[in-house]
């Protein structure tokens, strides 16, 4: 059976009453149907408690939207790696290209952030992509190449290992473009190619997800694909009828 692996990011998004609405859907789910796939969930922070005193279920986990590279100390507005821990937070999404936008995160800065997840034996989700410019004038690879290459450098030769690597297309986040499969395949291919190559890692130990306006109308042209290993879901993860049918649908393929 292959594990494909879900992650719903909220970004900014969400208040009490829509958590616990979607909470409620989500256990509901959860209790009367077996699900084999990995569901991260990373909503704001101030609600993942709330979330991991209700939702318990071996194939739920629970994401964060970001870290900071400081352990503790003077850093007003930041949230340590052993915080998120300590609230049993397993997942950590980094280099996203809003943050790496509105937040002018460089490169070294993520890899910062990926090694400390790292030794805290905890996993990051590492988004990556291209924008429209840099994919007009066919520099996608070269633009991957270059944030995982810090990381390559940075680190041992293991550090892919228990990683995630999200392709995430700049151009495909939130404007109902996806990016059609072969060019996904095609990216997710260079990616593995490129880590195998500069690292200890086997193909098989690498997982890329695709993230980029998926949803429920298109879930399944991502499905049953060797190269593509999960989605990362922004706004269709919002809805809770939208994402448990998607979670369905996976289920439904992979358990066939
Ligand atoms: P989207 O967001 O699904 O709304 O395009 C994806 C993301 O930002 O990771």
């Amino acid at each position: 059976m292959k594990r494909f692996i879900i992650t719903a990011n909220w970004k900014l998004n969400g208040n009490n009453f829509l958590i616990n609405n979607f909470i409620q859907n989500i256990k509901n789910y959860l209790s009367k149907n077996i699900i084999t796939n990995t569901i991260i969930f990373a909503p704001p922070i101030p609600y993942i408690n709330n979330i991991k005193d209700q939702i318990k279920n071996k194939h739920f986990f629970l994401g964060a939207q970001n870290v900071d590279t400081n352990l503790f100390g003077a850093f007003t507005g930041e949230i340590s790696i052993n915080m998120l821990q300590d609230i049993n937070v397993q997942y950590v999404i980094i280099g996203h290209s809003e943050r790496r936008l509105f937040h002018n995160e460089s490169n070294e800065y993520i890899a910062k952030k990926f090694q400390i997840i790292k030794s805290k034996n905890m996993i990051p989700i590492l988004c990556i992509g291209e924008n429209i410019q840099e994919k007009s004038s066919k520099k996608s690879e070269i633009v991957c190449q270059k944030q995982l290459d810090v990381i390559l450098k940075l680190s041992d030769e293991n550090i892919f290992k228990n990683s995630i690597i999200a392709y995430e297309p700049v151009w495909a986040i939130g404007t109902g473009k996806t990016a059609d499969i072969q060019y996904i395949c095609k990216m997710h291919q260079f990616i593995k190619k490129y880590i195998t190559e500069n690292s200890n890692v086997h193909t098989n130990e690498i997982i890329i997800q695709y993230g980029g306006s998926v949803n429920l109308s298109n879930i399944q042209n991502f499905l049953n694909i060797d190269e593509i290993n999960g989605v990362l879901l922004g706004n269709s993860s919002l809805n809770y009828n939208q994402f448990i049918k998607i979670i369905e649908i996976v289920n439904q393929t992979y358990n066939k």
